[in-house]
């Protein structure tokens, strides 16, 4: 098997990769190690940045997007029984949009099988091969069968636990990571919206996130032990910790529902550098990871896309090679600003059982600093939006 561009990995780095080069006349490949029924259905992330959504639109993928995102002007900041709305548009000129990332999943499939494209399902065993070569390759298993896909690149969208980033050869790599003590405990509930907006809530019980998904499905999250088992938390204990944490001193309340999507994930921080090496990129979870805090994993996925795309196109059609040398510097100013805006945002927001007294005052005081002042209210806003100077 030959290609141009071979892709590890279907998650929204890889597929809209494969998307947006074959529109540029460039083949790829996509090997996925799941079936298409289990990314078309991982619950997770829901805010799309603008430039995600002008991005998926000009890859032609945006119609559904459009019709059933909601944009959101504005998300509430709550802490200390009280609410204060951060409005992105008046602030920035931006918006965003709640969409879930598997419907983006299954935007993108649909687009590739429509375009004929090359998506194989169920590989195992990938490994990577000759990328210090101008002919690398990817070997795997597909059907029972031992397969080679020979390539001019391979590029990691593999996500975190992928094969990738393990073979740039470890002297050439620094990680840098962070573990937070703390998970988030996500839910999926049958009711109407308990707000307008997101809220982001901050409790001495511990940090709490109101989001939707559409008019009849709420998406909600709060802080939890990332060692906690769903089978611990009944779904009367779940209402009684989002009321305690969210309901506002003026009588604004959470509106329960019936659950039936509960999971606990784990945050940290990560980066990853170098992005590249020989004939192997990285992009996306492969190479960074966020806390979810700022909603930023999904959005630097396709802005590291973004970049790879246009370095691809270059080598391709005018032979240039210096935005693929430049990709790992260009794409990590993004990270590193987005890692800054993740990390800031968890520790404002979460209970920090380290922190002293002393260090919870700071956080209201720094909360209060952000819902007051619009220098402040500004530089927020325009990280969430994603359109912050680099
Ligand atoms: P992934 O989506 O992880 O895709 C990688 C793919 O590679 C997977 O399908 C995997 O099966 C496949 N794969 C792995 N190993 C192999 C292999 N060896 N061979 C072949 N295939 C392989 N981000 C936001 O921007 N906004 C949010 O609101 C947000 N909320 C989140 C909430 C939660 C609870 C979580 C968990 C994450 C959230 N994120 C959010 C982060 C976001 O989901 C990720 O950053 C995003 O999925 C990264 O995309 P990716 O394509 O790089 O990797
Ligand atoms: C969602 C997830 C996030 O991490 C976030 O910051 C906001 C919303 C969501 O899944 O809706």
């Amino acid at each position: 098997m030959r290609t141009q561009v071979g892709i590890i990995g279907a998650g929204p780095a890889g597929l809209l990769l494969s998307h947006l080069l074959h529109l540029r006349g460039i083949d790829s490949v996509v090997l996925e190690s799941r079936t298409r029924e289990q990314i078309e259905s991982t619950i997770r992330a829901g805010v799309l940045e603008q430039g995600t959504m002008d991005l998926l639109s000009e890859a032609g993928v945006g119609a559904r997007m459009k019709a059933e995102g909601a944009l959101h002007h504005g998300f509430e900041l709550a802490f200390e029984g009280k609410r204060r709305r951060i409005d992105l548009t008046d602030l920035t000129g931006h918006s965003i949009t709640v969409y879930a990332q598997h419907e983006v999943i299954k935007d993108l499939v649909a687009a590739r099988m429509e375009a004929g494209g090359q998506l194989l399902f169920s590989v195992s065993d990938t490994s990577i091969h000759g990328i210090e070569t101008a002919t690398p390759s990817i070997r795997f298993q597909h059907d029972g069968q031992a397969c080679e896909l020979q390539c001019d690149f391979v590029i990691g969208c593999d996500g975190s636990q992928g094969v990738s980033r393990a073979s740039i050869p470890a002297a050439l790599r620094k990680d840098y990571e962070r573990v937070y003590p703390f998970g988030w405990f996500g839910i999926l509930c049958e009711g109407p919206p308990s707000s307008d907006e997101l809220i982001y809530a901050r409790h001495e019980r511990g940090f709490a996130l109101v989001s939707t998904r559409s008019a009849n499905v709420q998406r909600m999250y709060f802080q939890c032990d990332p060692k906690e088992s769903v089978a611990n938390w009944s779904d009367d204990r779940i209402w009684a910790e989002l009321h305690a944490r969210v309901d506002s001193a003026d009588g604004q309340k959470v509106v329960d529902g019936k659950i039936f999507q509960k999971n606990i994930v784990g945050m940290r921080s990560f980066v990853s550098t170098t992005m590249q090496h020989g004939r192997l990129f990285l992009a996306g979870d492969a190479a960074h990871i966020v806390p979810p805090t700022g909603a930023k994993g999904l959005n630097l996925a396709v802005a590291d896309v973004r970049v790879l795309t246009a370095a691809l196109q270059a080598f391709y059609v005018e032979n240039r090679l210096d935005l693929l040398d430049g990709y790992s510097a260009t794409a990590l100013k993004r990270i590193w600003r987005a890692e800054h805006f993740s990390y800031w945002m968890t520790r404002m927001m979460h209970r920090l059982d380290d922190a002293s007294p002393f260090e919870q005052q700071l956080q209201v005081a720094e909360l209060e600093h952000v819902t007051t002042s619009r220098a402040a209210a500004t530089a927020m806003a325009e990280n969430y939006v994603g359109v912050a100077a680099v």
